[in-house]
């Protein structure tokens, strides 16, 4: 599969999809959004692909937003149908059904965090700088800058990042939750690759019912999440992987999941 505004390339089952407009700070044109739609459907679909590392092109931005070209052009009706459509991209990355990494790699801001936020986990490098800048420009975030950011790093901190448009370093990020690790940009790459080879080593149903109980279990009662987590518990015990897991560590080797 060929994009114009990405590139992807698989090794050992982990796809590298990098966002390609270095020129724009990877800003998400109308084309990047839909090239992105694509490619997590068609990573969705790829057996041979057990996780995916989402990353920007260049030295200084993961995604600097939204095309601002773009949004200077919007009405009401295209305006809504473009938040939409960007919307339905991230709940594609984020229900891909294999765990996605951002490894941001300079800005991730407006669009960019937006779209770092629907990944599994982040991490990122030491000149990355997170924002939701949209206020400087008249605007309110529109691919769920208001909902994801307030659920990852709680409501005070999102308020303080969505109200005042600052850019936040990559250690106040990490102390706010945003990321999870921060690493010398030479290592990112590197670092990224290690943590998802540690991560598609596991069951991959074990993980995709993990991904899935916790994206349910926050948009409910914490009595109907607790049935969702005792569900996804039954629904693998009916998996050889469950067998093979336990098996493993009695007899004391590593295990050898084939996500069945
Ligand atoms: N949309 C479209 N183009 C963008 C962009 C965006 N969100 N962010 C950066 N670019 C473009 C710039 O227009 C510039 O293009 P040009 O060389 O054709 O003029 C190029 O990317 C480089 O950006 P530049 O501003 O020159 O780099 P910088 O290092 O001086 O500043 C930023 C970097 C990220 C601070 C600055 O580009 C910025 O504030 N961008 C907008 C961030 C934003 O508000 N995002 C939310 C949008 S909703």
């Amino acid at each position: 599969m060929t994009f114009q505004t990405l590139l992807l390339e698989t090794r050992d089952g982990i796809a590298f999809l990098t966002i390609n407009r270095p020129d724009k700070l990877n800003a998400l044109n109308d084309q990047v959004v839909a090239e992105l739609h694509q490619a997590a459907m068609a990573l969705k679909d790829d057996a041979s692909v057990r996780g995916v590392i989402l990353t920007g092109s260049g030295p200084k931005a993961f995604v600097a937003g939204a095309d601002i070209g773009d949004l200077a052009k919007q009405g009401v009706i295209d305006g809504r149908e473009r938040a939409l459509k960007g919307q339905q991209m991230l709940y594609a990355l984020e229900r891909l059904g294999k765990p996605v990494l951002a490894a941001v790699n300079g800005f991730a801001l407006g669009g960019g965090c937006e779209l770092a936020m629907a990944c599994h986990i982040r991490i990122a490098s030491e000149n990355a700088r997170f924002g939701q800048p949209e206020v400087n420009l008249g605007i309110t975030p529109g691919y769920g800058g208001t909902q994801r950011l307030p659920r990852i790093v709680g409501k005070g901190n999102a308020l303080y990042m969505l109200l005042t448009g600052e850019h936040v370093k990559a250690p106040d990020a990490l102390r706010m939750g945003l990321v999870s690790l921060v690493v010398p940009q030479d290592q990112l790459m590197a670092e990224a690759e290690k943590m998802m080879k540690g991560i598609i080593a596991k069951g991959p149903v074990a993980l995709a019912l993990t991904i899935e109980a916790v994206d349910r279990g926050l948009e409910t009662t914490l009595e109907e999440g607790m049935r969702i987590e005792a569900d996804a518990f039954g629904l693998v015990a009916s998996t050889a992987d469950m067998k093979e897991g336990l098996t493993a560590f009695l007899e004391k080797r590593a295990a050898k999941f084939t996500g069945k």
